[in-house]
């Protein structure tokens, strides 16, 4: 159970690795949704178990009879619901520590040297545990370092096992996983491809398994997966071309598909079914929202199609666990799926127009999907993929939002002058931001600075969006045809010309940046188009290259002069391109898209 511990995600890991099946919940998770498990671990937090605001669990799972083992924050937290007293120390206790075990009859410690090295990073501790606990083991400034109540199986311990630096940790889990909660050591990390394989085939049940692929990793590999398990006569697909796709996107998805396999994939050209309706819309959400209904409409004319729910199909995703932390619930009814969710506010819109419309929700509900690869992280969903013998040109590949272009193609209703503000040109250009907990909506300021010295202006990029009230995103203008206060934002909306300029901008951007190596070096790099220009000339295009973990805060990217240089020469050759700039905020305040 996560209470917001930075190693909660190792403990689930170091779980896995021991041979036992693992799910991260959230600690306030009600009872019910535990029932199944063997044991619970409630992982470390940053929190104070006094602050009214810090995570908490439902007290009932506690008197469950599942065995529960409380790491530091966890160890707190089982000792303030169940009637003991956490304090805050004299100091803190943060890195290496010695721990000395008294309870040497305590299963929990079974194998266990007397005196071991541990690690602890923690300012509060139990003072006293809570009536019918004893005390395991201390060390000089953490009197109840380790505590149980045997008879209730519930255990804690105020150090971290699961990091490599406590010398037996492993020997702990392995006693909490096998002794205490007489776990079966039946999840071979070695041999997960084959028992994925065994687990589609039982869902399957010998029926056939449909797939909407993106040409994304995971819907790649769960495809991949399936195909291994059941053979190519029992496993198709459908990518629906959406006309919003990068250049190339359609033929390398061809291309993947049909490297494994003659025929087993289909391309649905749909490209008018999404451009017709998007025709003369400016606004953002409007534009989603468009998006999400035809995808529904093409998905479900789809599935009736190919006869999926007749009883001889069930329908296959690639969500990966991480999709199922936002949608919450147990895998039957988590949502996700292949595309990259990240931000809450868009993970809802996300998932109901690809995993959530209504024709897919009553499979879910029936049972009717396989999901193969929902217990796992794309690092090792990458790893399934290479032992699989996937390319790593597919397996490195960037994540692309669902919408596709769509969402870097920025339209505005109006004409608009840019205006001066102290700090550069005021570009009204309205782009997504999140600020505080909500996501702004606002113009872009433009500083003229060529950005050679990008790394410090990144720094000052969210200071002065701060500072300009009003603005949540900063670009450096790399280079323009016309000064920027000659520019003016133009009325525009999604065309076929202006998709194809920034197909065509896009393109010689990955290549550029393929070429140098930096696409290696970025998490992302999207390619946004504004209609900021002069002339002829009435559009511009910027630079977002990002580094991020989890696409929930993202840093921008420096790039090499020379590379910027180059990018920003061989965009200009476009004549319809007005102008290059360089987006240098972080997210917050700004988010990776625009919007
Ligand atoms: P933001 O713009 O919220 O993006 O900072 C975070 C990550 O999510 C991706 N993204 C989307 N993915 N459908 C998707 O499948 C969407 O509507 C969508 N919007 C943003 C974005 O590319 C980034 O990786």
């Amino acid at each position: 159970m996560d209470t917001g511990g930075q190693y909660c995600h190792l403990i689930a890991r170091k779980v896995r690795e021991l041979g036992v099946s693992s799910d991260v919940f959230p600690s306030e998770s009600h009872v019910d949704a535990l029932r199944h498990a063997r044991g619970i671990i409630i992982s470390g937090g940053p929190s104070s178990v006094y602050d009214p605001s810090s995570p908490t669990m439902d007290p009932a799972v506690l008197s469950a009879g599942l065995p529960t083992l409380g790491i530091c924050y966890g160890q707190q937290l089982i000792t303030q619901l169940l009637g003991g007293d956490v304090r805050q120390g004299d100091k803190g206790e943060f890195g290496l520590a010695y721990l000395d075990i008294h309870a040497r009859d305590s299963r929990l410690f079974e194998g266990l040297t007397d005196h071991q090295r541990i690690w602890m990073s923690h300012r509060d501790l139990v003072a006293v545990p809570p009536p019918g606990f004893r005390v395991l083991a201390s060390t000089t400034t953490c009197p109840a370092a380790a505590i149980e109540d045997a008879s209730r199986r519930l255990y804690g311990v105020q150090f971290h096992p699961e990091v490599a630096h406590t010398a037996e940790g492993t020997r702990i889990l392995e006693n909490f996983l096998f002794r205490i909660c007489g776990c079966a050591q039946d999840w071979n990390p070695a041999n997960r491809i084959a028992l994925v394989e065994d687990q589609i085939r039982e869902r399957a049940a010998g029926r056939n398994v449909f797939f909407f692929v993106s040409g994304g990793v995971d819907s790649t590999v769960a495809f991949t997966l399936c195909l291994e398990a059941l053979g190519s006569e029992r496993v198709c697909g459908v990518y629906v071309d959406t006309g919003l796709m990068r250049d190339g996107e359609t033929d390398f998805v061809e291309q993947t598909f049909a490297a494994l396999g003659h025929g087993v994939v289909r391309i649905e050209h749909a490209e008018e079914e999404f451009l017709g309706p998007l025709e003369g819309v400016h606004d953002p959400e409007l534009k989603r929202h468009i998006i999400g209904e035809q995808f529904v409409k093409v998905q479900e004319r789809i599935l009736t199609d190919r006869g999926v729910a007749n009883g001889r199909w069930i329908l296959g995703q690639g969500t990966i666990y991480p999709d199922t932390i936002e949608s919450g619930g147990s895998t039957l009814q988590r949502g996700g799926g292949e595309l990259p969710v990240t931000g809450k506010a868009k993970a809802a819109t996300i998932k109901t127009h690809h995993n959530r419309v209504p024709g897919i929700q009553k499979l879910v509900e029936q049972g009717l999907i396989v999901e193969p690869l929902v217990d796992f992280y794309k690092d090792e969903v990458r790893e399934i993929g290479r032992e699989m013998g996937l390319s790593p040109a597919l397996l490195y590949r960037h994540p692309f939002p669902g919408p596709g272009l769509a969402i870097r193609c920025l339209c505005s209703a109006e004409e608009h002058a840019v205006t001066r503000v102290p700090d550069g040109w005021l570009v009204p250009v309205h782009s997504v931001g999140v600020q505080g907990d909500s996501r702004s909506y606002a113009p872009v300021l433009a500083i003229e600075t060529f950005p050679s010295a990008a790394a410090r202006l990144q720094e000052e990029a969210t200071e002065l969006v701060n500072r300009s009230a009003g603005v949540n995103r900063v670009i450096a203008c790399v280079a323009t045809r016309e000064p920027l206060g000659r520019q003016r934002v133009y009325s525009s909306s999604i065309t076929h010309g202006r998709l194809a300029l920034l197909r065509r901008a896009d393109g010689i951007v990955r290549d550029l940046s393929l070429e140098a190596g930096f696409d290696a070096k970025v998490w992302q790099f999207p390619v946004i188009l504004i209609p900021l220009g002069a002339g002829e000339s009435r559009d511009s295009v910027v630079l977002r290259p990002v580094y991020s973990v989890d696409g929930m805060t993202a840093d921008s990217v420096t790039m090499p002069d020379d590379l910027l240089r180059t990018m920003a020469a061989q965009l200009l050759e476009i004549p319809e391109i007005a102008g290059v700039y360089y987006d240098l905020t972080h997210k917050p305040p700004g988010t990776i898209e625009w919007e």
